[in-house]
């Protein structure tokens, strides 16, 4: 079975053993799976099936069920219990996610190369999807961008995506505060041939950012991917906004929070940060918006 557990999307494939009743559910990871964090969301999974069983029994009925129900957690929240089809997206359970899939073309060996890296970092779950990524793609080519800004690399792989989107006299501004990190990106970027399209700036990217404004580069952008510190979105989107042109697109990462942006007894500080930030752009007359559930949720907000 597949669980999406992750914030960027599916993170491992789970084992489920559900005896005969009265039983617990019996959850397993798989050989690579092994870092706190798979963890923590093995025990959150666990503990979120038990509640939603509210110590009834489960069967191998009820819990197919329950999984199908909860399958999509950013669009569980969502749907009514009837599904009206003129009103709501279609539940995508695990033979249709198999075929959306397989409709992707083969990820280039070099991004494949970079996830595996990644993959041994224990932050390893920050980086963006192989789906989400072929959803910038295409988000650029519609735009035909050619300056964009990333705010938050990581190990460079969003980067990438968007520099390999880019014509040959695009341009990336690159922000990021961690040297480590950014250094396994300028690998792979050296690899692909397009680290002469990005200009990385290590440091706050709220300074980065002003300093590009204080330079006169305000409406020079065609599009921004924020994918940083959740209590400086506000912040980044503020400051984006302003650098990109009519006409260009604003790309907020991690929209819905693994689901905890419906969660009303979620308060951190991040999630409330995410929340209001959710809220203020859906109600921006400067922009028309849309909160895409892909990964773990993209607001888009194009500049008019
Ligand atoms: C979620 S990761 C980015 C993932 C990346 N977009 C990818 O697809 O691989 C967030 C990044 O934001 C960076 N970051 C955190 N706070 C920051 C700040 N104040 N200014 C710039 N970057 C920051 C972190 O160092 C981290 O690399």
């Amino acid at each position: 079975m597949l669980l999406r557990t992750g914030r960027k999307g599916p993170i491992a494939r789970w084992t489920v053993r559900v005896s005969k009743p009265p039983v617990k559910p019996i959850l397993r990871c798989t050989a690579g799976a092994r870092n706190k964090l798979m963890e923590d969301a093995v025990n959150w999974s666990a503990r979120t099936i038990e509640s939603s069983f509210n110590d009834t029994a489960i069967t191998e009925t009820s819990f197919l069920e329950w999984q199908s129900a909860s399958y999509h957690s950013c669009l569980a929240h969502r749907l009514p219990q009837v599904r009206d089809m003129t009103r709501s997206s279609l539940r995508i359970d695990e033979p249709l996610d198999e075929y959306l899939t397989a409709l992707l073309p083969e990820e280039p060996a070099v991004l494949v190369r970079l996830r595996e890296e990644t993959s041994r970092l224990e932050a390893a779950s920050m980086q963006i999807g192989w789906e989400q990524a072929r959803c910038m793609t295409f988000l650029l080519r519609c735009l035909g961008a050619r300056n964009t800004i990333e705010v938050g690399v990581f190990t460079g792989y969003s980067t990438l995506i968007t520099a390999l989107a880019l014509p040959d006299t695009g341009r990336i501004v690159a922000c990021d505060i961690n040297r480590e990190w950014t250094g396994i990106a300028q690998k792979y970027w050296r690899e692909a041939g397009v680290e002469n399209k990005i200009d990385l700036r290590i440091g706050p990217a709220a300074d980065t950012l002003d300093g590009m404004l204080a330079n006169g580069n305000a409406e020079s952008f065609d599009f921004a991917f924020i994918d940083a510190d959740k209590t400086g979105y506000d912040g980044y989107y503020e400051r984006c906004l302003t650098l990109l042109r009519p006409g260009g697109l604003i790309a907020i990462d991690n929209a819905l929070w693994d689901g905890s942006v419906a969660n009303t007894d979620d308060n951190s500080e991040d999630t409330k940060a995410i929340r209001a930030l959710n809220e203020k752009i859906s109600r921006d007359p400067r922009v028309e918006a849309y909160l895409a559930p892909i990964g773990d949720g993209v607001h888009l907000a194009w500049k008019r």
